[in-house]
């Protein structure tokens, strides 16, 4: 499955859900999360996101954003279509530990 992880908080930029084949990406306030097991490991939202936050669980250390992601796709609204960006979203794109800081 692919994760959505860090640098997407605050910013939602909302490119991944136009491309993705099944739809499988679910909105909170100030991220999104894909539902890993709707994901159908295509790949096609990875290039897409202007902030480079989904990756492959095969990468590294992503264990606490795929039990993140898991966890709540199972109670956030799904989103289909594309909006717009958060209206901070350049000045949190690549601010650091944004999970601590803004995520609630
Ligand atoms: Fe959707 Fe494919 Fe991205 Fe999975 S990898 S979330 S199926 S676009
Ligand atoms: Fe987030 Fe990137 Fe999608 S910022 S909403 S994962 S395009």
């Amino acid at each position: 499955t692919y994760v959505v992880t860090d640098n997407c908080i605050k910013c939602k930029y909302t490119d991944c859900v136009e491309v993705c084949p099944v739809d499988c990406f679910y909105e909170g306030e100030n991220m999104l999360v894909i539902h890993p097991d709707e994901c159908i490991d295509c790949g096609v939202c990875e290039p897409e996101c202007p902030a480079e936050a989904i990756r492959p669980d095969t990468e590294d250390g992503l264990d606490k954003w795929l039990k993140l992601n898991a966890e709540y796709a199972q109670t956030w609204p799904n989103l289909t279509a594309k909006r717009d960006p958060l209206p901070e979203a350049k000045d949190f794109d690549g601010q650091t530990d944004k999970l601590t800081k803004f995520f609630s």
